[in-house]
């Protein structure tokens, strides 16, 4: 079993030629609003492709708080660790995506903001249970140290959005997972080399376009992603710790795990949306099938 302790947004989206820039006004064409959150995108991303997902969190007491639950109950997530929060806004996330397929995001972090260590507390039989806990930072700090710390499983952190991580939230991670930018705010560099001064087993670093490198203390391996022309790349990295969540609860290797989540990030960037385009375990297969893997 997975638990995910984290963010569920509301996602309002809209298609832009270009970002706008301080001061400009960029004129769109349409916009939709969709189910999103790191931590709920990622908990989708792992019931996908079969695993049993438990998500933490708080959404608000508003028609956004129902729909996202009505999403999660259809994407078979278990909500019952889900607090609805009687005084925040559902979370919500303002995000522009441009004809490159590159997105800029705003998040309103609302009842995400209120997540506290003690909803972590009344979820520590669960976190005792889980085979990995998955967690990114869309919540309070001391809430994700509390998650890393009464965690029994492998502890996966996403450090998204980018942040600085004290020495004691470092030390409770198994595997770290960033971007270039995020291993920036960590390391000074975004060379994936930067990542073996981290105090942590192993860092995924992830590429967008160019896959993904695992860096351990000695080693580093690559892992190319599959060609794709993106259509919009929100929710990519949610999808690749989604199945990277999903293939360490299977019992695969570290290495395995993190292939089948490289080609998962790269079909996620085929629709626009962060969770229309992630594949369940049949389209997985099928695409590991067709590249031979
Ligand atoms: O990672 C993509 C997600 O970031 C979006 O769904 C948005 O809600 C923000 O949390």
């Amino acid at each position: 079993m997975i638990a995910v302790v984290g963010s569920v947004n509301r996602d309002l989206v809209a298609r832009v030629e270009h970002h706008p820039v301080p001061g400009e006004t960029v004129l769109g064409s349409g916009h939709e609003t969709m189910p999103g959150g790191k931590g709920a995108n990622q908990a989708v991303a792992a019931a996908r492709l079969g695993s049993d997902v438990v998500f933490i969190g708080r959404i608000g007491a508003d028609e956004a708080g129902r729909d996202l639950i009505g999403e999660f109950e259809r994407e078979g997530v278990d909500v019952s660790h889900l607090t609805v929060d009687p005084e925040a806004p559902s979370g919500l996330a303002i995000i522009t995506v441009d004809d490159a397929g590159e997105n800029s995001i705003v998040v309103s972090t609302g009842a995400n903001g209120r997540v506290s260590p003690s909803d972590v507390e009344g979820a520590s039989a669960v976190l005792m249970a889980a085979t990995v806990t998955l967690l990114q930072l869309e919540i309070p700090m001391d809430a994700v140290l509390a998650a890393a710390t009464g965690s029994e499983g492998i502890v996966i952190l996403n450090a998204a959005p980018a942040a600085h991580l004290s020495a004691e939230l470092l030390s409770a991670i198994d595997v770290l997972v960033v971007n270039r930018g995020e291993l920036a705010t960590l390391t000074g560099s975004g060379d994936p080399g930067s990542a073996r001064s981290l105090p942590v087993p192993v860092t995924v670093v992830t590429l967008g376009a160019d896959g993904a490198r695992i860096v351990r203390a000695d080693t580093g391996e690559s892992v190319a992603a599959m060609e794709t022309t993106p259509v919009d790349t929100t929710g990519a990295g949610d999808t690749f710790c989604g199945v990277l969540a999903a293939g360490l609860d299977d019992g695969l290797s570290l290495e395995s795990s993190v292939k089948r989540a490289v080609v998962a990030g790269s079909m996620a960037v085929m629709a626009i949306g962060a969770r229309t385009g992630m594949p369940t375990g049949p389209e997985l297969e099928g695409a590991l099938r067709t590249l031979g893997s």
